[in-house]
């Protein structure tokens, strides 16, 4: 028989927020009974109205707050549009600092077992706004109109703007008059729910340092309508413009980025400086998006390292070799590995840029490369891991375990695989000294950490 649950679809009812949930909505219980309701603060005392009830858990939404948080701003709702939908925008910066570090703590409790882990104060902004070097912006219609913004969240509906708080000046300022210049020659927006039409995304990405700006217009056909006016317009109107690409996306899906990448003006280069460390950046590369932050980030990876010069050292997950050319600096010898073939290109040219002799580069996936090289007899005095949101491969830890590097340094973005994959080191002979969090992107829930491990 199926228990019967403590609310019903459509209730309204009283309650109080405990917790908030890793995608910030407030978390209330009844009768032990979870309800997730976006815009809820923990301590917050408010009406809600539940709209769907589920086996484990339902769904409300927030009808009226009788005792607000401390750490609760409100936005004008006029406002709002230059928060691009940030999760966190309703709570202060400080309040979000807070409710970054409790989610460490609690995530390397729950999925790491690891009570009694050292996790430092997280590393907040100075200045939280105005951050990002990049932005992917959708590109759509509405009443003939060419729009450009964000999606609203949990839907498809795109909001128009111009102004993102999160983003450079500069960034804004690109893809405000490419949007502009695409409207004027009447270049047709994608339509998502007919696959039919052109412009699907406007890319911006900026060196902060150079004040280089890299633009990428992503199109669903491998024509772009009035492609030379479009590259004279905006050559013209953008003086930090060095770099024009067209990317084409054919496919029905939500990944941005196609596989067609062809330079339409400029270098197929734009770079920058993290430190004083030069880098090129393609189009297909990652990298990360908080100049400032990134810095600290690094810096503690490299203090986490605690290098002498003799050390043989495996970045994986090198990216353009960002994490890697900083190690090379201090280290005997840096192998990094990347799956993306062109980040590797772009890593074997920063180093050649900086003149780093010490850093060889090799693509493919980490979980492969790295057991052949243990099996050909190559091990690491210290191996650095850097993985995408969903952690490191089962098949690169047990390699990491074999080979017993001294030291291991996690650089993650994500706590709960980073939690899970701590466990497994842990059981493998590890010992997490201590977590540093760095608050990478302000006014969203993302985290990102810095953990240092030693072999037991
Ligand atoms: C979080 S980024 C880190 C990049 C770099 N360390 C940095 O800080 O700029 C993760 C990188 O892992 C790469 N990647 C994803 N899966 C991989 C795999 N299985 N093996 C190797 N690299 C992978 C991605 O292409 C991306 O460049």
């Amino acid at each position: 028989m199926s228990r019967t649950l403590p609310v019903n679809k459509n209730d309204y009812i009283d309650v109080v927020f405990e917790d908030i949930t890793h995608d910030g909505a407030g978390v209330a219980k009844v009768e032990g009974y979870p309800l997730f309701i976006p815009n809820g603060l923990p301590g917050e005392k408010a009406k809600i109205k539940v709209i769907k009830t589920g086996k484990g858990y339902g769904i409300g939404r927030l009808i009226e707050i009788y005792e607000k948080s401390p750490y609760r701003v409100d936005i004008p709702s006029e406002e709002k549009h230059k928060y691009g939908g940030c999760q966190l925008e309703h709570i202060s910066y400080k309040g979000q600092l807070k409710y970054k570090e409790n989610q460490v703590r609690q995530v390397l409790t729950r999925i790491g077992k690891l009570e009694d882990v050292v996790v430092h104060p997280i590393l907040g902004m100075e200045e939280p706004f105005h951050y990002r070097n990049k932005a992917q912006v959708p590109v759509g219609e509405k009443d003939g109109k060419l729009i450009a913004g964000f999606f609203k969240q949990r839907s498809h509906e795109i909001v128009d703007t111009n102004e993102s708080l999160i983003q450079l000046p500069e960034v804004n300022e690109a893809v405000k008059v490419v949007k502009e210049i695409c409207s004027e020659l009447g270049i047709p927006a994608y339509q998502e729910e007919s696959h039919k039409g052109v412009l699907r995304h406007i890319m911006a990405r900026y060196g902060k340092q150079t004040e280089e700006l890299m633009v990428v217009i992503i199109t669903r056909t491998t024509d772009l309508p009035q492609k030379n006016k479009l590259v004279e317009e905006m050559v013209a109107r953008l003086p930090k413009l060095k770099s024009i690409v067209h990317n084409v996306n054919s496919k029905r899906t939500n990944v941005i980025i196609g596989e067609k990448t062809n330079v339409l003006w400029g270098n197929e280069v734009i770079y920058d400086y993290i430190g004083d460390v030069k880098f090129a950046i393609s189009t297909l590369s990652f990298y990360q998006v908080n100049p400032v932050q990134t810095k600290v980030l690094y810096d503690k990876a490299l203090e986490y390292a605690n290098l002498s010069g003799e050390e043989n050292v495996i970045d994986a997950y090198c990216g353009i070799g960002t994490i890697s050319l900083f190690l090379a600096q201090k280290a005997k010898k840096v192998f990094g590995v990347e799956v993306v073939p062109e980040a590797i290109e772009d890593a074997k040219r920063n180093a050649e840029l900086n003149e780093i002799t010490n850093a060889e580069f090799a693509a493919g996936e980490a979980e492969v490369v790295i057991p052949k090289w243990y099996k050909e007899g190559n091990t690491a005095d210290v191996l650095v891991v850097d993985p995408p949101r969903k952690g490191c491969d089962e098949a690169l830890l047990q390699t990491i375990i074999e080979m017993k590097p001294k030291k291991v340094v996690y650089v993650s973005c994500n706590p709960g695989t980073l939690a899970r994959d701590l466990r497994i080191l842990e059981d493998g002979g590890y010992r997490t000294v201590e977590v540093q969090p760095v608050d990478m992107f302000p006014m969203t829930t993302h985290v990102e950490c810095c953990a240092w491990l030693e072999r037991k």
